[in-house]
């Protein structure tokens, strides 16, 4: 007892003050994520990696009070391996859909699909994940759950294994609707990525008739989108800034809104102390950010991409 309460005094001594004993620090972490190294070659270039990062958050999180930073489970990775381990293949443009919305009584200042039970749990993707694949299956889980009232959890390795693992995809959507639906995850369960489509083995048990893609660029467009379905979102999520992301209204100035290599799905919208959001569930497990989830800047010159390749299923 006294030494676990040692340990957290030293721990929040340590991310808050300077840092006299960076290698104590480290163990804890270390201890904290369960992380065990192959050799002390691989340690000491995850020690290196993480005391960059350990900086990192150090300054960020004493100049931007935006949002804040902190040395999660990804803090040992570099850059370069996060993106390796979780990118999406960059989508091909989408051609623009034209489409009408249903009309809407006026938009609300503030809305989220989590308080009306249309959004699944938080996933883990894993080292090997396929993001595309989490968020164009929750859509669908979503559109399923507020067609019919009813939540199945759909199968993720279908979406990948056939429509966009490898798949230098046009819109999953489409493929989707061409298998006939999406079946259930217990007909259709996670396996060690076999990428062979084995959709013709089991039921869809969730149909879609298609999708629409959002105005490029639009986030007034956007909102309208979300507050019909759930909503897939591309970003550019190539920053430490985003990998080591805990909480807050999320900003990162050198973020593109074109080269775009993670997916998200876009739950809703708010507002906090004058800086509009967007919220968005990852697939980094519920250990990551806010229980999983980012909040991403909103009408903030599509931050991240976050408008530049949305769609929902219809
Ligand atoms: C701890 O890490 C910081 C950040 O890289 C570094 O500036 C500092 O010199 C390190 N301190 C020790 C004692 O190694
Ligand atoms: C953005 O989308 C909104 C809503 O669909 C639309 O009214 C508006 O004209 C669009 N703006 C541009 C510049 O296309």
């Amino acid at each position: 007892m006294v030494y676990v309460a040692f340990l957290v005094c030293l721990l929040f001594s340590l991310t808050t003050a300077s840092f006299p004993a960076n290698e104590t620090h480290w163990q804890i972490w270390k201890k904290q994520h369960h992380k065990k190294y192959e050799s002390a070659a691989e340690e000491e270039f995850r020690k290196h990696t993480w005391t960059r990062n350990l900086a990192f958050v150090l300054d960020h999180n004493s100049k931007y009070p935006s949002f804040t930073v902190e040395l999660n489970k990804f803090a040992d990775r570099t850059l370069k391996e996060m993106v390796r381990e979780t990118a999406v293949v960059k989508r091909q443009k989408t051609e623009e859909v034209k489409y009408i919305y249903q009309k809407l009584q006026g938009t609300p200042a503030s809305f989220d699909w989590r308080k009306r039970g249309v959004v699944p749990p938080v996933h883990n993707q894993g080292s090997s994940g396929d993001a595309v694949a989490f968020a164009v299956t929750d859509s669908i889980d979503s559109y399923h759950k507020i067609n019919t009232g009813q939540l199945v959890a759909l199968s993720v390795q279908e979406t990948s294994d056939c429509c966009t693992r490898g798949h230098l995809m046009g819109n999953p959507f489409a493929c989707i609707k061409k298998l006939g639906g999406l079946c259930s995850e217990a007909d259709y369960p996670h396996s060690a990525s076999s990428g062979v489509c084995h959709s013709t083995s089991c039921h869809p048990a969730a149909q879609i008739k298609g999708s629409r893609s959002v105005m490029q660029g639009n986030e007034t467009d956007l909102q309208l989108a979300v507050l019909q379905n759930p909503v897939v979102v591309l970003v550019d999520a190539n920053h430490a800034s985003f990998q080591l992301y805990r909480s807050g209204v999320y900003v990162d100035n050198t973020c593109s809104d074109k080269r775009l290599d993670h997916a998200l799905l876009l739950v809703g919208y708010g507002s906090m102390s004058g800086k509009d959001y967007w919220i968005c569930k990852n697939s980094w497990g519920t250990n990551w950010g806010m229980q999983g989830y980012i909040l991403i800047a909103r009408n903030d010159h599509n931050m991240c991409g976050i408008a530049t390749a949305a769609s929902l299923p219809i």
